[in-house]
């Protein structure tokens, strides 16, 4: 980004504020001006000095120091884009509450800029009722929520509730103000609210499928695959905060789908096709992000299946399962837009491509998005490479990012339909 812009980041007080330093550091780094607004909290974790050295400028805290410059309201009037990072489920339900019993709250009531958050805490703390519907009125209102990450928390203990890595915050962050700046300078862009994010799918009904489905051979075992989800929950993340109603369907997630998402858990091919049929009825739009078991197994044994019965090789006869894209856009309604992925293994990048449009004449969808995946690549990552085609074959986007950034990238194309 060229701009060079004024960045106000909070941290709050939880253990993650250590990782707010790479924020900081990233976003000076990325020629923008920041200004740290610590809470009390935030600073029994990490030190000013290290804050001020890293951000280059003072690290303001007290209400009550610089009243004569109205401190409390010029920093936010001052923001871009205010970044808190890490947001402590205290500092959640403050903002959700609109309480400015601090200079960070202070600074958020006074600004207009997009807010981007980060939450870290305890899964026990994110699932609880009251953090979810504090997340979800943040969102209502307009507020970018990434993560948070699944992972190793504090203790000993994992979960949902890890802040995102601060590389893939920066880019969140980021984009949400480049959607802005492209919001201002459309022609058709609302006079409105500028204070929210752009929200082009309002009143959308987006369906989205993400994961890798299971194909059970035995009580314990499965064939599988190993797709994350993260860019399937990455799109409904996107979606969400672009005003759609999003039901995600959701098969073996290694990532937690944002609050405020309808969500279904399915485990095998044909049950994830059973509940497309039903959802898609009334979706407008229909991604289909899962990585689905082709074949299944003929015979599901109803005890575990032993060595000492079957010896040196085991043959195991597999049959297809349905093609869940195909068939609906077979029986799309009219209006109705589906998009497939397909991640395939060919190095070469017109390879891939030709793939590509093979697949998307196949299985007959408005947009194939395509990635190359591989032993490292793909699956799991934190970030994608994908190339989007049209119905016909034609290229419609490139892009290279976050599972976020892509997610965005999607959407703008579907957005300019
Ligand atoms: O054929 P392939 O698995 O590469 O196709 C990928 C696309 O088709 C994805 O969008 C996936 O969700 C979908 N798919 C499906 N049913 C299958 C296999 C894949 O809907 N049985």
């Amino acid at each position: 980004m060229s701009t060079r812009l004024t960045i106000v980041v909070g941290v709050t007080g939880g253990i993650a504020a250590y990782k707010a330093v790479g924020v900081i550091r990233a976003l000076v780094l990325e020629g923008h001006s920041v200004h740290v607004v610590a809470t009390d909290a935030a600073l029994r974790f990490v030190g000013k000095p290290t804050l001020e050295a890293i951000s280059r400028n003072p690290v303001a805290t007290d209400l009550y120091e610089g009243v004569a410059e109205v401190r409390h309201v010029a920093i936010g009037q001052s923001a871009d884009l205010i970044v808190i990072a890490p947001a402590t489920a205290n500092t959640i339900a403050k903002l959700a509450a609109g309480l400015a019993d601090d200079l960070l709250g202070n600074t958020v009531l006074a600004s207009t800029a997009p807010l981007v958050i980060a939450p870290a805490m305890h899964t026990e703390m994110w699932r609880n009722p009251a953090t979810v519907a504090n997340i979800a009125t943040l969102r209502e209102r307009g507020v970018t929520i990434v993560g948070p990450a699944v992972g190793q928390l504090t203790g000993t203990d994992s979960g949902p509730g890890r802040m995102v890595e601060p590389q893939a915050i920066v880019e969140a962050a980021l984009s949400t103000v480049g959607r802005r700046v492209a919001d201002t300078q459309s022609p058709d862009a609302s006079s409105g609210d500028a204070s929210s994010v752009r929200r082009d799918f309002e009143g959308c009904r987006i369906l989205i499928t993400a994961g890798g489905t299971r194909e059970p051979l035995d009580p314990v075992r499965f064939l599988g695959n190993r797709s994350s989800g993260r860019q399937g929950v990455a799109i409904a993340n996107a979606a969400l905060a672009r005003g759609a109603t999003v039901t995600l369907l959701a098969a073996h997630l290694d990532v937690e789908p944002p609050a405020g998402v309808d969500v279904l858990e399915v485990g095998t091919a044909r049950q994830l096709e059973s509940a497309v049929k039903d959802a898609s009825a009334s979706a407008d739009i229909v991604i289909m992000a899962a990585a689905v078991a082709d074949y299944r197994p003929l015979e599901v044994r109803e005890e575990k299946i032993k060595k000492s019965k079957t010896g040196e090789r085991l043959i195991l006869e597999l049959e297809q399962n349905p093609d869940i894209l195909a068939g609906l856009t077979a029986s799309k309604r009219a209006g109705q837009v589906i998009v497939g992925f397909a991640a395939e293994t060919e190095a070469d990048p017109s390879a891939l491509i030709e793939v590509g449009r093979e697949k998307l004449e196949r299985k007959g969808c408005d947009y194939l998005v395509i990635n190359h995946v591989g032993w490292s690549e793909g699956f799991a990552a934190e970030r994608n490479e994908v190339v989007m085609l049209q119905s016909g074959g034609d290229i419609v986007m490139e892009a290279f990012g976050s599972k976020l950034s892509v997610a965005n990238r999607i959407l703008d194309v579907i957005a300019s339909r």
